[in-house]
């Protein structure tokens, strides 16, 4: 049977996209077909290599070109895009060729600390300043908007006394490694 093909965007270090890739290496329905970066020195670039998935380079300007991308993916067959640390905003024209089969994962608790600018250690900063004392992961569908489209998973981790932006991503991260592949699973197979 032809497996499903997930589509991974990334643009930084690829930690997430390194985890998801080593659980779906095997699976018996899904695989990954290759990894987007958009920023030219992504460390995503060399985990994908070493894994031996292709990774295609596009940045914002090659995302303006929809025929090149729709290209892209229509050529590399792919149903889903996972989202792993991806800082442009997807553009409309991807978002209506897949809808409800968008999925991003976000560092916080959202809807709080989401949004313009909300990304990487900003997020972290973010929770320590507003004085939460949980923190965690959402994973949610990626609508037209920021952070803001239906959730699909949510888990909490706490926030510690002493704790800097580095020490609560750290913990945050832990919960993302362990959750992100299985949910996009129960996700992508929950689906009719
Ligand atoms: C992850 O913590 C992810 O939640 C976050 O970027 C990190 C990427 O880590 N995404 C956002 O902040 C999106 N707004 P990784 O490159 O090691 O997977």
């Amino acid at each position: 049977m032809k497996k499903i093909r997930i589509a991974i965007f990334a643009s930084g270090n690829g930690t997430n996209a390194q985890r998801i890739i080593e659980y779906y290496a095997h699976h018996a329905s899904i695989e990954v077909a290759c990894v987007i970066y958009n920023r030219r020195e992504a460390f995503v670039a060399q985990r994908a290599a070493a894994l031996g998935v292709e990774a295609f380079y596009v940045n914002r300007a090659g995302f303006a070109d929809q025929e090149s991308v729709k290209a892209l993916l229509h050529g590399q067959h792919i149903d889903y895009i996972i989202l792993a640390g991806f800082l442009l905003q997807v553009p409309d024209y991807i978002i209506n060729m897949y809808e409800a089969r968008i999925l991003n994962i976000h560092p916080s608790l959202l809807p709080r600390h989401g949004g313009l600018g909300m990304y990487g250690s900003r997020v972290h900063q973010s929770v320590l300043d507003s004085g939460d004392t949980k923190s965690g992961i959402t994973i949610h569908l990626v609508d037209g908007q920021l952070d803001t489209g239906a959730i699909v998973f949510q888990a909490e981790c706490p926030v510690l006394d002493g704790d800097t932006a580095d020490t609560l991503a750290d913990r945050v991260h832990e919960l993302e490694h362990r959750h992100f592949p299985h949910v996009i699973e129960d996700y992508i197979l929950s689906r009719p």
